[in-house]
């Protein structure tokens, strides 16, 4: 049986079988404590063997350490002391698997975050990220639930792709070329017609282009999945290889996406205050003071809506609290982002129609000829969470702004087509899952709510 599922039990007095994985171990005189942890709930179980009362009990009992996997079948019971309320009284234990103490690197006292970072193989064994991983699969299926819920259909875009679809780079190249001895061509150049894909072919920075090619189709689309940026940006909210979850419209407009934008999180939010109490209160307790009452406000008030523009008004007056300066035209800083949401806000806050130069070349222009129809969700704590926009839809505003930024159309000739035929207004956006899963959480750094993190000079083990 699962730990989780014999704490629910409300009956005493019944037989049961535990299997997990031993947190510590206390020895008295005449009896041993084993507490059993099997990542299915925070708490673990407490099993107590009474020496005398096991056939060989004494010598197995001393092997069995910090680490060890252990079947144990006993009596459950009520507890008398401590924190639990019922514990297992043990009547045979097998030691499924030793660990060795000298040697096992988890012993009950707290370990850092960083240290666990270089145990990734081990970390799984912590309550910390066992509470993460346990609410990083309740908001995955808060997100299925969601949108299936409202008729979008799932759909798998590639992960390997042959265009830049954020027109900004960062990308990470796929080859099966001899990096040591390429085939060049008679410019000197490296020859990609001989590459496996005959052309040049990087892993995916953004599904949007090939979900707009759905939602053409068949209005009301998602996917989610893994995302790669080579950023060398080694920041507490960067990764390598993230989950990316991106909705895409049709029929719909910049209002309609932030709408959709806003229920989304809140029910995310909700699923999670409502099936992960136990690992919440966990988070709130230690690891961010504050967070259940604070995630219940959220979920109980509008997202305030504001232009970049009044943004950059708002970040002016602050006058020179900002290592870098607000400007319009410029790009908001983090330092911004928090200030907008934590002093200027206290909540989430949606910043729409930013200056077309700092945004992807596929954003719908506005009439001003200077801004876009964006849409960043931004959150106290982390800045950027989601990032959207309205599409443009125009064939000839799209081709000449992919001119002026020097994009080629035939390397975009069928999203071009879905301007050619049959376009319409639509809209879209991408949640970055590591920093829902932060936000929720409070977790700091975003290497730990990914089982296992990919960043600047990290991967592997
Ligand atoms: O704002 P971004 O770059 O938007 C897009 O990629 C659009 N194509 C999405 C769309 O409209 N369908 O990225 C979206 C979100 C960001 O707001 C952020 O939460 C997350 O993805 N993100 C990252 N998360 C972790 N590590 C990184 N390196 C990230 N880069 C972006
Ligand atoms: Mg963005």
């Amino acid at each position: 049986m699962l730990i989780s599922d014999i704490l629910r039990l409300d009956k005493t007095g019944i037989p049961v079988k535990v299997e997990g994985w031993v947190r510590s171990k206390r020895d008295s005189k005449e009896t041993v404590f084993l507490s059993i942890n099997d990542g299915t709930c925070i708490e673990g179980i407490q099993v107590v063997f009474e020496k005398g009362k096991m056939n060989s009990a004494e010598d197995l009992l001393k092997q069995v350490h910090t680490g060890c996997a252990v079947t144990v079948t006993g009596n459950l019971t009520a507890s008398p002391g401590g924190r639990q309320h019922i514990e297992v009284q043990g009547s045979s234990l097998v030691i499924e698997g030793t660990a060795d103490p000298e040697s096992y690197p988890l012993q009950k006292k707290r370990h850092s975050l960083e240290f666990l970072r270089e145990i990734a193989h081990l970390r799984s064994r912590t309550n910390t990220i066992q509470a993460v991983m346990r609410v990083r699969n309740e908001l995955s299926m808060a997100i299925h639930t969601f949108f299936q819920e409202r008729g979008f259909y799932y759909i798998h875009t590639p992960v390997i792709t042959g265009v830049d679809a954020e027109g900004a780079g960062a990308m990470f190249q796929v080859t099966t070329l001899d990096m040591s001895n390429p085939l060049r061509d008679e410019a000197g150049e490296i020859d990609y017609r001989g590459d496996f894909f005959g052309q040049k072919a990087y892993l995916s920075v953004t599904g949007q282009l090939e979900a707009e090619v759905y939602a053409l189709a068949m209005k009301n689309v998602y996917t989610f999945g893994p995302t790669f940026r080579a950023e060398n940006s080694n920041t507490s909210r960067h990764l390598a290889e993230f989950w990316m979850v991106e909705p895409e419209m049709a029929f719909c407009d910049i209002n309609g996406n932030m709408d959709v934008a806003e229920a989304f999180l809140k029910y995310t939010f909700e699923r999670v205050l409502s099936r992960c109490h136990e690992d919440m209160a966990f988070f709130d307790q230690f690891i961010q003071k504050g967070i259940l009452s604070a995630m219940e406000q959220v979920v109980h008030k509008e997202f305030t809506r504001m232009s970049y523009t009044e943004a950059i008004h708002h970040l002016k007056k602050a006058g020179g609290t900002f290592s870098y300066d607000a400007e319009w035209g410029l790009d908001l800083q983090s330092e911004h982002e928090k200030y907008l949401t934590e002093q200027i806000v206290q909540g989430p806050v949606i910043v729409t129609d930013y200056p077309k130069d700092i945004k992807a070349f596929y954003m719908k222009q506005n009439a001003d000829g200077e801004t876009v129809r964006a849409m960043d969700v931004l959150v106290p704590r982390l800045g950027e969470i989601i990032g959207g926009s309205e599409r443009e839809e125009r064939i000839d505003v799209l081709g000449a702004r992919m001119k002026e930024l020097g994009l080629r159309q035939e390397d975009y000739w069928w999203y071009m087509d879905l301007r050619r035929y049959g376009s319409v207004r639509h809209s879209g956006f991408g949640l970055g899952f590591e920093r829902l899963i932060q936000y929720v959480t409070g977790m700091q750094n975003i290497r730990d709510v990914i089982p296992f993190p990919r960043c600047v000079k990290t991967v592997g083990f």
